[in-house]
């Protein structure tokens, strides 16, 4: 079965063919990144009209790859996201199923982050139950994967995602004002020793849930840098620089991800850990998550770094092993989605 997968959530504009699931036989991704690099974060109205500037080309790419006659069916992503965003995919999606006289399948954001692990897999591979950690700009959550479109909830963070951690603290550091969590990890990796070990706290790694809390880690590196302009540092003055913190702020949410993943897949004595959303892309993440799951003994899925971010890869896979197919009346977007909606 080939599905054409739609993606307009937020910033980026995707379109894919996957066939079963698992075979990619076409990948387009346009961005409209650069225009909010300009204004330091993304403004809703600008990605709106990128994304129907996007759309048409990108889909075009994607038929002179895959004739549009041989799709199957048509996955769209139906939210979280931006509503104006989500509108234009929204209303391309529709526009083809009446065209090609395809159904439509209306997908979670959120649950498609978890495919691009099952992408290019053999479909089998992953065993359930699977834990999955999604740690991108908007979530952090992790989720018990009883099998495909049977979800548990198992904790969330309580303040900042992971990923807005990162950039808020890029910004603190003067490393990035637009996405920096890539930076800020790239300046981490400049540090030889992280000199500040141990000086940041590590949010709720002691409680007893799956819970995480992110914003206190950002104002503790916020005042540590308050602290080295004011030099009021004392004894971490001669340790301190951009880099160390960098790496310190990065070791400490790292702690946190993969003490609580670890601490979850441990208690539901899970039989995969799968990992999602674009900080999945960061590589310390990914190494400890090696490290710990293979001293555990548990199979560990990372996806393709290509496949970290938005795309419609990720929702045409959703759409095959989670075959939600709607009439085209009852599709509309929602911004608000939740993992387990
Ligand atoms: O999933 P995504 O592409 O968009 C959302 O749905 O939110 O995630 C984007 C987030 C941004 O906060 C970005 O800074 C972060 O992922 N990110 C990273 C890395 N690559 C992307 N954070 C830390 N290290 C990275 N290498
Ligand atoms: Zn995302």
């Amino acid at each position: 079965m080939k599905i054409l997968g739609i993606e307009t959530s937020c910033d980026e504009t995707a379109a894919s063919v996957v066939e079963d699931g698992v075979k990619e036989l076409a990948f387009v991704v346009a961005s409209s990144k650069d225009f909010h690099e300009k204004t330091g974060g993304v403004v809703p109205e600008i990605a709106a009209r990128k994304q129907v500037e996007f759309i048409i080309p990108v889909l075009d790419q994607v038929f002179s790859t895959v004739p549009k006659e041989d799709i199957d069916a048509i996955a769209v992503t139906q939210g979280p996201g931006l509503i104006g965003s989500l509108i234009v995919g929204i209303e391309a999606a529709k526009a083809l199923s009446l065209a090609l006289n395809k159904p439509l399948i209306a997908v979670n954001h959120l649950v498609a982050h978890f495919y691009a692990n099952f992408l290019n897999y053999s479909a089998d591979a992953i065993k359930f139950p699977a834990l999955v950690l999604v740690v991108s700009g908007g979530h952090t959550d992790l989720v018990l994967m009883h099998s495909h479109g049977n979800l548990e909830h198992l904790g969330s963070t309580i303040d900042d995602a992971a990923g807005e951690a990162f950039d808020k603290t890029a910004r603190i550091l003067g490393i990035g004002d637009y996405l920096g969590g890539v930076k800020l990890s790239q300046k981490a990796a400049e540090c030889k020793e992280n000199t500040l070990a141990g000086t940041l706290p590590r949010p709720m790694l002691d409680k007893d849930n799956y819970d995480f809390s992110f914003s206190g880690l950002k104002t503790a590196t916020k005042r540590v840098v308050e602290k080295a302009e004011s030099g009021e540092l004392g004894d971490l003055a001669e340790k301190y620089s951009v880099e160390a913190l960098a790496c310190e702020f990065e070791t400490a949410v790292v702690d946190v991800l993969v003490g609580k993943a670890i601490k979850a897949a441990s208690d539901f004595n899970v039989k995969s850990l799968l990992l999602g959303g674009g900080v999945a892309a960061n590589i310390p993440l990914r190494t400890r998550l090696q490290n710990e799951t293979a001293s555990l003994g548990i199979p560990l899925f990372l996806p393709e770094l290509r496949l970290c971010g938005d795309n419609a890869s990720t929702v045409a896979s959703a759409g095959f092993f989670n075959q939600k197919f709607v009439d085209f009346e009852d599709l509309s977007p929602n911004p608000s989605l939740t993992i387990t909606d």
